[in-house]
């Protein structure tokens, strides 16, 4: 049997190339060869504070750039986390079986609570939701970027200590599936390389938005911020502003980054960035053609509604099943 391969991306904001590298391009790859779901885990967004007409954009948005991106509707399973009321059920359950302790450790949790005045215990229990969106789905496999694997830990933490308690497999215990820094893992933030490029980003000049247009991609790129010094060569942690731009420019391009290094040794910055900047703007050029005709009305609806077809019985399946293992009673329906 294929493996199952499921992910998320939150409709919180617009798409950034961060996302493209660190998970919709891998995907697209996966698609051929695993059975996949991708989500629109709208019930995430909730955990700050959303304009619920935006966020009603920016969900069909997000499904149009998945299919933008190159994920095909007849290969993959394509939906959205509350058409599938089992996410929200299953999220329940397992927050009576996940410690307050260790919620408390996550980072991500840590850094976003501590920018806001109110914290949300949504915001709090989020990586539980998360755990509930793989766990429905026995998935074998989740690609996300960096950011993401201290969730993922987390969820296999649950899955094994549920499969303990009842000494038997109720869940797929799943693997991540986590490009390397280099290879698209972490994009960093053009205007502060050593923060993650985020859709929520105060400064959309720090950010690549998928829908950006080429005039301002280039602006974008041409006032990133640079490291001292005019030599192009891969160092994170004394280059981390060339650096980013570099792993950049090899997603885009298909070169290494010693390849770059090479073609670029005694060019400056300014040559090197004006040559990035086009290349991104080819690289998004045909992502945004596809979504310009996925505008179309119903055409992202009709996707949706198959999607929640296909998503919704395995959901269920695995939800039932773990019910009647907890003792809730089922419905007599004689
Ligand atoms: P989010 O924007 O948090 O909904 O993330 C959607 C997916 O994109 C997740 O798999 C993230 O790990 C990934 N992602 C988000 N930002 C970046 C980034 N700057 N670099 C690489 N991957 C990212
Ligand atoms: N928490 C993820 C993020 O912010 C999105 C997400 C929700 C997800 N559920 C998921 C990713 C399940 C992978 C699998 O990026």
């Amino acid at each position: 049997m294929a493996k199952r391969v499921f992910s998320g991306v939150q409709p919180s904001g617009s798409l950034t190339i961060g996302n493209y590298f660190g998970a919709l391009r891998n995907f697209v790859r996966l698609q051929d060869e695993a059975e996949c779901f991708f989500c629109v885990v709208n019930l995430h967004a909730l955990t700050v504070p959303q304009d619920p007409q935006e966020l009603y954009q920016r969900t069909l948005d997000v499904a149009r750039l998945f299919v933008a991106c190159g994920i095909d509707p007849n290969k993959a399973t394509i939906f959205v986390q509350s058409h599938v009321p089992a996410h929200s059920e299953m999220s329940w359950l397992l927050e009576c079986t996940t410690y307050v302790g260790e919620l408390r450790r996550m980072t991500q949790y840590k850094d976003k609570a501590a920018k806001r005045e109110v914290v949300t215990s949504g915001l709090f229990t989020y990586p539980v939701l998360m755990a509930a969106d793989i766990l429905l789905y026995q998935t074998d496999e989740v690609p996300v970027g960096e950011d993401q694997k201290q969730h993922l830990e987390l969820a296999r933490d649950i899955a094994i200590r549920v499969n303990n308690r009842f000494d038997e497999q109720i869940f797929k215990v799943p693997e991540p599936y986590i490009p390397p820094k280099a290879a698209g893992g972490r994009i960093m933030n053009l205007q502060n390389p050593l923060e993650k490029m985020s859709k929520s980003a105060e400064n959309p000049k720090g950010i690549i938005t998928l829908l950006d247009p080429p005039d301002v991609i280039r602006q974008k790129i041409r006032s990133a911020v640079t490291d001292s010094g005019r030599e192009i060569y891969y160092d994170e942690e004394n280059k981390p502003a060339i650096s980013n731009l570099m792993v950049i420019y090899s997603l885009c391009s298909g070169k290494s980054l010693d390849e770059i290094r090479d073609e670029y040794a005694g060019v400056g910055y300014g040559q090197f960035k004006k040559d990035l900047a086009e290349l991104v703007v080819e690289t998004l050029r045909p992502i945004q053609a596809r979504f310009e005709e996925l505008s179309r009305p119903g055409v992202i609806e009709e996707v949706l509604a198959q999607g929640k077809k296909k998503a919704e019985p395995i959901a269920q399946e695995t939800l039932k099943r773990f019910q009647r293992k907890l003792g809730l009673l089922p419905l007599c329906d004689s």
